[in-house]
């Protein structure tokens, strides 16, 4: 099967198939995820140019990779469904914003604050919603900084506003949130409270570990700037 005819596929399943604007409804859903693409597309771009020319400006790249994704139809809609909202094509760009999602690994703490910041200050970028779980970490011991901005995308009949979920957080972060995340789907462990708590002591040592590594990093600075 083509990527189209799964996505017609789970569409379909998820958003119903059986009236007459089947076509017309699938159209206007496949645009909006071209849409989305473009957006993230346009994001990662923005992290890009910053990581290439702060990297010749510092010798050390700010950011260690990027990744990001596009929610799948099935994803969408459960989404929708837990939101209590009828899925519709329209409820899509009106109530999620996390349907284009990018996710920024950096080197130390403080580039996490420097590029967020360097993004949130470009003229086409819309801060919509900032959320710190750095400073003001989950109880479960969760750490990153999450961002939802809006970005316009320039299609043929127009300008598109578009909303694009940023998750920046420090390898070390990230380390912690990828086990937590695969381990969160094995049931026996849910609900354990010892469980929750060593992952809960163990991000507590990761961030420790982040701090320390920062602290490393501005001794060798400083001990540079002497040298000079
Ligand atoms: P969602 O409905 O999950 O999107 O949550 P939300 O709208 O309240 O947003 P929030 O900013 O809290 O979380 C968004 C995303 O951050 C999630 O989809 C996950 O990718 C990530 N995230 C949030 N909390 C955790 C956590 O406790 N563990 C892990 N591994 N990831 C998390
Ligand atoms: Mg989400």
């Amino acid at each position: 099967m083509s990527d189209t005819q799964e996505r017609e596929k789970l569409f379909k399943e998820f958003f119903g198939g059986d009236d007459g604007d089947f076509v017309t409804r699938f159209e206007s859903f496949q645009a909006l995820m071209v849409q989305y693409n473009c957006a993230v597309r346009e994001v990662r771009t923005k992290f890009e140019v910053l990581n290439e020319e702060l990297s010749y400006r510092t010798s050390r790249n700010p950011i260690e990779s990027i990744s990001s994704r596009i929610k799948t139809p099935i994803s969408i809609a459960g989404k929708l469904r837990r939101l209590g909202i009828e899925p519709t094509v329209e409820a899509i760009s009106d109530h999620l914003n996390d349907v284009a999602g990018i996710r920024v690994i950096c080197s130390f703490i403080d580039d996490i604050y420097s590029v967020a910041e360097m993004l949130a200050k470009q003229d086409d970028i819309t801060v919509i919603q900032i959320k710190d779980y750095i400073r003001k970490p989950k109880l479960n011991g969760y750490r990153s900084y999450h961002m939802i901005v809006e970005v316009p995308v320039f299609f043929s009949d127009g300008k598109k506003m578009t909303r694009v979920e940023i998750q920046l957080r420090t390898v070390a972060m990230d380390f912690w949130a990828s086990l937590e995340h695969q381990m969160k789907y094995k049931k026996e462990n849910t609900g354990m409270p010892e469980i929750a708590s060593e992952l809960k002591s163990c991000a507590e040592t990761i961030a420790a570990t982040d701090a320390r590594m920062l602290g490393i990093r501005k001794k060798i600075e400083a001990l540079q700037e002497q040298g000079k």
